[in-house]
């Protein structure tokens, strides 16, 4: 099968996310890196797609000249990556759709709801892809969970816990360095700061092992920091469609904790347990019955956990290749298979809803809001 031509906007040099993406993206031979904006600075940008390999006329200095570049090229990219900061993810995913071009959008997809709903539209009109990165619900022993929910092992899920929470933002005398102030400060951030940025990855992934998605929510946001305009903790209770019961707790001064995301769904007849820092585990108990741990790569196991491991038993598949699941899935819709659970605007709109309406509920003492978008209510 022909590789794909993959762009790329943002995760340039020494950035977070930006590593993750190439090695998932290049990972199953679906893609190969043919164009990039991939820095602010227009001249570093340059230069780092060509040390990646990206041929000099498509090594461009920002996403503007990249749209105009590939959009006169007979051999367009066909896959745009928007890894840049959360205020420009918008304007950047709306140009290349309408454009035409497949879009996978960091989180959080847009700053506000309307955005979102314009996406949404955006990429129905179009018919074009456009997906957002919601990685950790594309590890195998994630999706094993989703299929024990849909294959009725746990029964009906009465309750979601999940906590998405560490502690690098903790030191009060690191709160003023510019790489941390930004994401408190609402002009750089939006209205959220810690549920906006890791809480939406926790809510996302309730509703995706669930198979069901948030209908209302009530929040506590807290500023524990007190220079912070924005919140650094937040606990949100929630209701899915189904009536399942969630709890969310979301932290960034959470010392001692790193990456801190886990979620435990409890059923009518089992309960099951993940950690992203043990991905490759699954603690499994039936009601009445002994914990069980189940291992990514052991026998007995849905295909879909099969589908999305590469690494034989007991070695560990991480991070990027959770990322990689997610190209993989958009290499087959961009072919023109549908992939279900490949994350999609939908999903982005969900959680900017979400935030908006936990923003009015913490500001009115933990009121119950409605957390659907409005095109979905
Ligand atoms: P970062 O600050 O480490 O890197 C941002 C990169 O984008 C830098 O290379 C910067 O030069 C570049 N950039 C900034 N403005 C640009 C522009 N207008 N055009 C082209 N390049 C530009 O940020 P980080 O942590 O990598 O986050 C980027 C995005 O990824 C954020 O939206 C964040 O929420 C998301 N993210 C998602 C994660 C996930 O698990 N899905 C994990 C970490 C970040």
């Amino acid at each position: 099968m022909t590789r794909l031509n993959w762009g790329m906007i943002g995760g340039g040099e020494g950035s977070q996310i930006g590593p993750a993406h190439r090695l998932g993206a290049q990972a199953d031979g679906n893609f190969v890196l043919a164009a990039g904006a991939l820095d602010h600075d227009a001249d570093k940008g340059r230069d780092y797609a060509q040390r990646l390999g990206v041929a000099a006329d498509r090594a461009y200095g920002d996403w503007r000249e990249m749209l105009a570049g590939e959009s006169a090229r007979a051999d367009r990219v066909d896959l745009v990556t928007v890894a840049t900061p959360n205020s420009t993810h918008f304007e950047i995913t709306k140009a290349f759709l309408e454009a035409g071009f497949n879009v996978l959008c960091e989180k959080p997809m847009t700053m506000t709801v309307e955005e979102g709903e314009e996406i949404v539209k955006i990429a129905a009109k179009t018919g074009k892809t456009c997906a957002v990165n919601y990685c950790y619900s594309a590890y195998p022993m994630v999706r094993e969970m989703r299929e024990m929910v849909r294959t009725g092992q746990v029964g009906k899920v009465r309750l979601v816990v999940t906590n998405f929470s560490h502690g690098h933002h903790g030191d009060a005398t690191d709160a003023e360095n510019p790489r941390v102030r930004w994401r408190y400060d609402p002009a750089m951030a939006g209205v959220s700061g810690q549920f906006a940025d890791c809480g939406i990855h926790a809510m996302h992934m309730a509703s995706f092992i669930s198979g069901s998605q948030v209908r209302e929510l009530s929040a506590d946001f807290a500023s524990t920091i007190s220079s912070r305009e924005l919140e650094d903790d937040a606990m949100v209770n929630f209701r899915l469609e189904s009536g399942t019961v969630g709890r969310l707790w979301t932290s960034s001064v959470a010392i001692g904790r790193q990456h801190g995301f886990d979620i435990q769904v409890f059923g009518e007849t089992g309960g099951m347990r993940w950690r992203s820092e043990e991905p490759n585990q699954v603690y499994y108990t039936p009601v009445g019955g002994r914990t069980q741990i189940m291992e990514k790569g052991e026998g007995g196991l849905s295909d879909e956990a099969g589908r999305m491991s590469r690494v034989s038993i007991a070695h560990p598949e991480g991070f990027p290749l959770a990322v990689a699941n997610i190209y993989v899935d958009l290499a087959a819709s961009i072919r023109g298979e549908l992939r279900d659970g490949l994350p999609t605007a939908e999903d982005g709109l969900r959680s900017m809803a979400a935030v908006h309406q936990a923003v009015l509920s913490a500001k009115d003492k933990g009121a119950w809001v409605d957390a659907r978008p409005p095109m979905y209510r």
